[in-house]
């Protein structure tokens, strides 16, 4: 049995994630360790599990490993496929014995998450993110759920994985749209915390998009979770400090809704993060000339900052009541002080966001 090749490893609390090209092929070796169990269920969808379910299986041992499949995409992240992939772990015969393995983007790693969280009262989970927002964002932190017809992931449970192993090499095969898509997430990771890492991953994105095997997405997927990670591991239930991760998501989320999810979502909070620097600046919050600084970064990972001319003002600012960050009728913010610094729970009227979004259309 080989061991994994030395690779980054940042701490979250009790569990790590491993980063490093080619990690795909040992899977096996850091889960033996992680998460043993006496048999392993992949749970992928129908894009990558034909790309990259093989190589899993392999490194975990094929006789002790079961690939299941669902189909690919967020209308797919519901209690029904929960009850498919738990229908079929017992018609498989997975006992208590088992660790879950969630192979794919944040989609599966939600819903993969939940049926960990769930499966005879929970079971070891160990994600395999296959996408860069995945990488960074959602497979770190251990929230799990599912979308229902009232929302996004209105159903769900706290699950810590037992490890996180992103193999950068995946993102080869990744459409150009959903890197990018997910580089917004790496620019919210700077604008919050940290300015220079704002700076860097502005100039280290073409080289990152162009050999994502290389060392600058490495670095940038390295830097991102540390950060993530650093604000999760003190506040993980999201109560106090973990909610400046939420900056330009309040906007954003309403904005992508608003869009019937036409937008994806690291294009909708590039918006929603220039708008609520906008916010942040009219309300005194935020230094002025930061909404020009992220306007510029945005466009140029090639994000979209302008809000599409055909959405009103008014639905976005309606939309935005419905998000779980509205307390009692007043919608509250995470606003930036500056690049490199944030704070969450900033009120704000309706009347200044919506002449904030009037301002913010496209033209
Ligand atoms: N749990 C959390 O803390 C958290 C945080 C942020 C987002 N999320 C959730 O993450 C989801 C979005 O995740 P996403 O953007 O990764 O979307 P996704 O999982 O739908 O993946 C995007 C698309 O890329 C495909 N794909 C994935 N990896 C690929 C690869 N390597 N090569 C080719 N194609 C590949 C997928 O099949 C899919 O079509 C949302 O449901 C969101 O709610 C969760
Ligand atoms: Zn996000």
């Amino acid at each position: 049995m080989s061991a994994a090749p030395a690779h980054d490893r940042i701490a979250v609390g009790s569990y790590d994630v491993h980063v490093r090209a080619a990690l795909l092929d040992h899977v096996g070796d850091i889960v033996r360790t992680a998460a043993p169990a006496h048999r392993y269920a992949i749970i992928a969808d129908a894009n990558v599990a034909p790309l990259y379910g093989a190589r899993v299986r392999e490194s975990l041992g094929a006789a002790q490993t079961e690939l299941l499949t669902i189909p690919a995409g967020e209308s797919h992240k519901t209690r029904d496929q929960w009850t498919s992939l738990t229908d079929a772990l017992l018609a498989h015969g997975f006992g208590r014995d088992t660790t879950i393995l969630a192979l794919g983007g944040g989609v599966v790693g939600d819903l993969a998450g939940f049926v960990a969280a769930t499966y005879m009262r929970g079971v070891p989970f160990v994600q395999l993110p296959t996408t860069l927002l995945a990488m960074i964002d959602s497979s770190v932190g251990g929230k799990t759920g599912v979308d229902t017809a009232a929302g996004k992931n209105l159903v769900g449970a706290f699950h810590r994985p037992r490890a996180v192993i992103a193999d950068p090499a995946t993102l080869a095969s990744l459409p150009i749209a959903q890197l990018r898509s997910g580089a917004a997430e790496a620019i919210k990771h700077g604008a919050i915390a940290d300015a220079a890492y704002f700076a860097s991953v502005d100039s280290s994105l073409p080289a990152a998009f162009d050999a994502p095997a290389g060392d600058a997405m490495r670095a940038l997927i390295v830097r991102s979770v540390q950060i993530k990670a650093g604000i999760v591991m003190l506040d993980e239930r999201e109560n106090g400090v973990r909610r400046i991760l939420n900056f330009g998501h309040t906007l954003g989320h309403a904005i992508e809704a608003e869009s019937g999810y036409r937008l994806l979502h690291g294009e909708a909070i590039a918006i929603g993060m220039v708008l609520e620097a906008r916010l942040g600046e009219r309300l005194g919050t935020t230094k002025s000339g930061t909404a020009q600084m992220l306007r510029d970064t945005l466009q140029h990972a090639g994000l979209p900052v302008d809000v599409p001319a055909h959405l009103s003002g008014a639905h976005i600012l309606a939309a935005t009541r419905g998000d779980k960050k509205a307390r009692e009728g007043v919608t509250e913010y995470a606003l930036l002080e500056k690049i490199g610094s944030a704070v969450a729970g900033i009120r704000a009227s309706g009347d200044v966001v919506l002449s904030v979004l009037e301002d913010g259309v496209g033209r």
